[in-house]
């Protein structure tokens, strides 16, 4: 950075030079010599925990000079203490006050610790301290008045800590820095306004103030701090207009202001920003059109104005003036207009990330379109108002990872040459006109892992050649004219996990195959003209969470057996079939149904008593006279059982010894019952919004995930960190990051994916989608928000009762009863313990961490036996990772 050779040369002033003066101030008419930096140092020692032991054994008053303990520079000539650098020391308790009296200090160095308690003000009063960070601990209470006098400072960074409170404002005390360059706060609680006199630092270059709570205004002053490179200002709570004086910042490189409640237009001075490479100011109220002027500043590389009120064209030529672009994001707001710029946007080399959506763009997409880069990964045009054919030039865009036309006007067919997007994962046409057949094509699109085609006009059959695309998981042609039977391939697809087929004149009946495919989490045929038997298809989706089979011609019986069936199902509507036989009571035993549809077959006999059927919002049995029971729905009573006195007999003094006895045993009847008391009705929000399936892009959860940081960090392992992830759809999620280091198990991690995804159980943590690119690979799992049993366990703020111990207990059985009946090569869990027992916001116990060393570790048995096990668990927040 251009602020290190001032930095070096003031340093040097500030050691070199005073040395010059030695002579002239003797040691002995200072209070403060070598002997009192011992002291000071051993003060600091004592107050800091220190883990490790990485000071306890170095830093001994009898083994040396303390000039050579660990983390200690001291000067040459006067063996004073200079620096004090202990960066990932593992350091936790407070900083000591007479850190203060370390009165020759320069450079103060404690970031990345666990350092709580306040910074000693007495830190204001260092004389000579120019560089000081003490980043990433988890200090707290506000920043001392005397850091904003100090002379001598160069650097400072507090940022990702605990700090509260605001900055002083023009009455309380004056900024007094004149030398400083680099000012970070970020990531803090900071309150109160940004005062104006911070300006008064005429040599910042960087200043940082971002993710705290700063309300008030953008003072216009910081217009004169005219050698800014750096001002991030982005998630506070500012208000106000961007003032034009932003623009008097011609060096600035990088501007946030992203994220806060600004409002009125985009000032045309942000033309003047020539340097600016980085320009965010998504997520605000801006109105007005994007200012002509922004053209000039012709370095821009990533702009994001998302989610703001902005209205007019998008300028034509915008890719011959930025011609760095590499990602433009203007989605989510009101803007109108003609696509011609995208001809323009061909200029761009390096484009990466082109996001249109929720825009009210009404123009036909140009052949053009196939000249943007091929480093185009990311093309969201979505839900806008787009006419005319897609140009079969999509063809040429062969960077392509997630393409989303969805929710427009398009017309004419799918272009074959689609067929040529090899790396293509997500393909999102949905809910266009778009007309003809499914191009038999598709099937060489090898990486697609979910087709979303639903709502459109299309017609013909659906191509054999879909059965190809062995890494598909979701695939949707509802609502559109497609006839004739599944294609028996389809049925090959082992990984699909979401299928919608409904609303089309499907036929025939469904294969014996079908069962292959027990990790369906939802499945979709309704409003089709499939028939034969009902049991063929229930008999193996044990995994699926919602499966809508309404409105055919099948027949047969519900099996009585469906609750071990299906034992996830949430959701479940059989009406308008030609279903038989009586309902099994088994039916009351599905804990987590929220809606059950019979309605209009031929069902009869009593309806069974309890669980979901004594809620009249959740079942509808209409439509089938000969069922019995059930007063509260309105259906008559049942006519009493004309069975002989011998089998009362039996009932009466056979039965329930034996029923004892087995309730005694079993677990599974302890948990049942339990189930039953303890039961809330579930909500359809969330898990609805996990059918809905979606490939998760790296950007997603750069978003999701506030650029991975800290604030969202919930733990970090030696292979993985963990983050909370607030997906696009409202879905919160963990994310596993995996370590980009350990280059085995990025390989393999693709195929173990694969295997671990498709292992679903309602007691195990769920997977819910991945991301992978070339050196990025992260897992999405299911957030579990009250935590591990660790802590429940281990924590006086924390308490289980009898009942949801025995639960607990229970529900990790179950899972393992599971992966061993069911997974027996893929999982092995290494390392069972509380830790990797968390529990979702019922309570219900989900195991975590099953057969994840391999997808971490790679396939090499000896780096997995050589591994301390269990080190790689996503934990819930509240844990740290071990
Ligand atoms: C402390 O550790 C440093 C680095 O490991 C070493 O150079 C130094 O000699 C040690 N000092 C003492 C007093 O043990
Ligand atoms: C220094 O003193 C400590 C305790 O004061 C002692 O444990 C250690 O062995 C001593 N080290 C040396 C090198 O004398
Ligand atoms: C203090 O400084 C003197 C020289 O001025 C030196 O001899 C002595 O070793 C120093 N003491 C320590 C603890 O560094
Ligand atoms: C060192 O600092 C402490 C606390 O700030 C103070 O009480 C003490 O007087 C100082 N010692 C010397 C020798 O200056
Ligand atoms: C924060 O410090 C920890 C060590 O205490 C380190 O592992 C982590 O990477 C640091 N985070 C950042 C963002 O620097
Ligand atoms: C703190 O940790 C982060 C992440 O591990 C690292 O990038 C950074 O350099 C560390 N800071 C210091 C001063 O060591
Ligand atoms: C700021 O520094 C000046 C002189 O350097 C001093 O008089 C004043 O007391 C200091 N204020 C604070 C709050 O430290
Ligand atoms: C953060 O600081 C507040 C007080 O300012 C305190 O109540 C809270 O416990 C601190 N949190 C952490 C994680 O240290
Ligand atoms: C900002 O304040 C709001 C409400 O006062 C609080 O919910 C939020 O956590 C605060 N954010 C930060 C980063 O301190
Ligand atoms: C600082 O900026 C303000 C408002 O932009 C202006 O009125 C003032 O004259 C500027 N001060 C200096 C010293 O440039």
């Amino acid at each position: 950075m251009e602020g290190l050779i001032p930095t070096v040369l003031f340093m040097a002033i500030q050691f070199i030079l005073p040395c010059f003066f030695c002579p002239l101030k003797p040691a002995m008419s200072r209070p403060h010599n070598n002997f009192t930096d011992l002291e000071s140092l051993l003060a600091f020692k004592a107050s800091v925990a220190d883990p490790h032991g990485l000071l306890a054994t170095n830093w001994t008053a009898n083994a040396s000079s303390f000039c050579s303990w660990n983390g200690v520079h001291c000067s040459h000539r006067r063996q004073r203490v200079v620096a004090l650098k202990l960066p990932d020391f593992f350091l936790g308790g407070s900083i000591s006050p007479h850190i203060a009296n370390l009165s020759f200090l320069s450079f103060l160095d404690l970031s990345n610790n666990t350092l709580t308690g306040p910074i000693p003000g007495a830190i204001g009063r260092l004389p000579r301290l120019a560089l000081f960070t003490l980043a990433n601990n988890s200090l707290s209470g506000p920043i001392p008045l005397s850091i904003f006098n100090m002379s001598s400072l160069v650097k400072v960074s507090l940022a990702m800590n605990n700090l509260s409170g605001s900055l002083p404002s023009d009455t309380d005390h004056p900024f007094m820095l004149p030398r400083l360059q680099f000012m970070s706060l970020s990531m803090n609680h900071l309150t109160g306004s940004i005062t104006p006199n911070i300006a008064r630092c005429s040599q910042l270059q960087v200043l940082s103030l971002s993710s705290n709570n700063f309300s008030g205004s953008i003072p216009p002053e910081l217009g004169n701090i005219t050698g800014l490179n750096f001002l991030y200002l982005g998630a506070n709570q500012l208000t106000g207009t961007i003032p034009a004086s932003v623009g008097k910042l011609s060096k600035l490189n990088e501007l946030d202001l992203g994220d806060n409640y600004l409002q009125g237009a985009i000032p045309k001075e942000l033309g003047n920003l020539l340097d600016v490479q980085y320009l965010a100011l998504d997520k605000n109220s801006l109105t007005g059109s994007i200012p002509m002027a922004l053209l000039n500043a012709s370095e821009i590389s990533s702009l994001h104005l998302a989610e703001n009120n902005l209205i007019g064209y998008i300028p034509s030529t915008l890719g011959v003036s930025w011609p760095q672009l590499e990602i433009l994001n203007i989605r989510t707001n009101k803007l109108t207009g003609r696509l011609d710029f995208i001809n323009s946007l061909s200029n761009c080399r390096n484009l990466q990330y082109l996001m249109l959506s929720e825009n009210k763009i009404s123009d036909f997409l140009l052949d053009s379109l196939g000249n943007l880069s091929t480093s185009l990964n990311y093309l969201y045009l979505n839900s806008n108002y787009i006419k005319g054919r897609i140009p079969s030039t999509i063809g040429n865009l062969s960077g392509l990872i997630d393409l989303d036309l969805g929710q427009n006007e398009l017309t004419g067919e799918i272009p074959s040459e689609f067929s040529r997007l090899k790396g293509l994962q997500g393909m999102f046409l949905h809910h266009n006109r778009i007309t003809g057949y499914i191009p038999p094509e598709l099937g060489l699109m090898t990486s697609l892992n979910a087709l979303f085609l639903e709502e459109n006009a299309l017609s013909g059959t659906i191509p054999h050649s879909l059965g190809n695309i062995s890494g598909l998981q979701s695939l949707s042609l509802a609502a559109n004219g497609l006839f004739s039977s599944i294609p028996n391939s389809l049925w090959s697809l082992s990984g699909i996990l979401r299928l919608n087929l409904s609303g089309n004149t499907l036929d025939g009946s469904l294969p014996q195959q079908m069962g292959n495919l027990k990790f369906f989490d939802s499945l979709d045929l309704s409003k089709n003209r499939f028939s034969g038997n009902i049991l063929s298809i229930l008999g193996d989706l044990q995994m699926i969470t919602y499966l809508d089979l309404s409105n055919n011609f099948f027949d047969g019986q519900i099996p009585i057996s469906l609750d071990r069936l299906v034992i996830n199902i949430e959701y479940m509507n059989l009406s308008y079939n030609r279903i038989s036989g009586t309902i099994p009571k088994s039916l009351t035993n599905l804990g987590k149904l929220y809606s059950l549809d019979l309605s209009f077959n031929k069902l009869q006999g009593p309806i069974p008593e309890g669980g979901v059927f004594s809620n009249s919002s959740i079942v509808s049995l209409e439509g089938n006279p000969a069922l019995c029971g059930a007063l509260k729905l309105g259906f008559s009573s049942c006519p009493p059982p004309s069975n002989s006195k011998s089998n009362l007999c039996l009932l009466k003094y056979i039965l329930p010894p034996i029923v004892l006895v087995v309730l005694l045993l079993s677990c599974f009847c302890t948990r049942l019952i339990f189930h039953k008391w303890g039961k809330k009705l579930k909500l359809p929000s969330e898990d609805a919004l996990m059918n809905t399936f979606r490939v998760i892009s790296y950007r997603e959860l750069v978003r999701a995930t506030d650029n991975f940081s800290e604030a969202n960090l919930v733990g970090r392992g030696s292979f993985s960190s963990v983050y909370k992830a607030y997906l696009d759809d409202g879905l919160i999620a963990a994310v596993k990051v995996l370590n980009s280091e350990n280059q085995s198990a990025l390989r393999s991690f693709d195929a173990e994916y694969c295997a671990l995804s498709k292992i679903r159980h309602r007691n195990l943590v769920r997977i819910i989608s991945m991301c992978s690119n070339l050196d990025f690979k992260a897992l999405v799992l299911q957030f579990m928000p009250n935590g591990s049993l660790e802590q429940w366990l281990h924590s006086h703020n924390y308490y289980l009762n009898l009942l949801q111990r025995i639960n607990i207990m229970v529900d990790v059985s179950l899972a393992f009863e599971y992966l061993h009946h069911y997974h027996p090569h893929v999982v092995v869990h290494r390392d069972l313990k509380p830790s990797n027992v968390l529990l979702d916001e019922n309570m219900t116990a989900h195991v975590s961490d099953f057969g994840i060393s391999k997808l971490f570790l790679g396939d090499s048995q000896s780096i997995l036996s050589a591994t301390a096990p269990g080190t790689l668990g996503y934990m819930a927040p509240g844990n740290s990772i071990t």
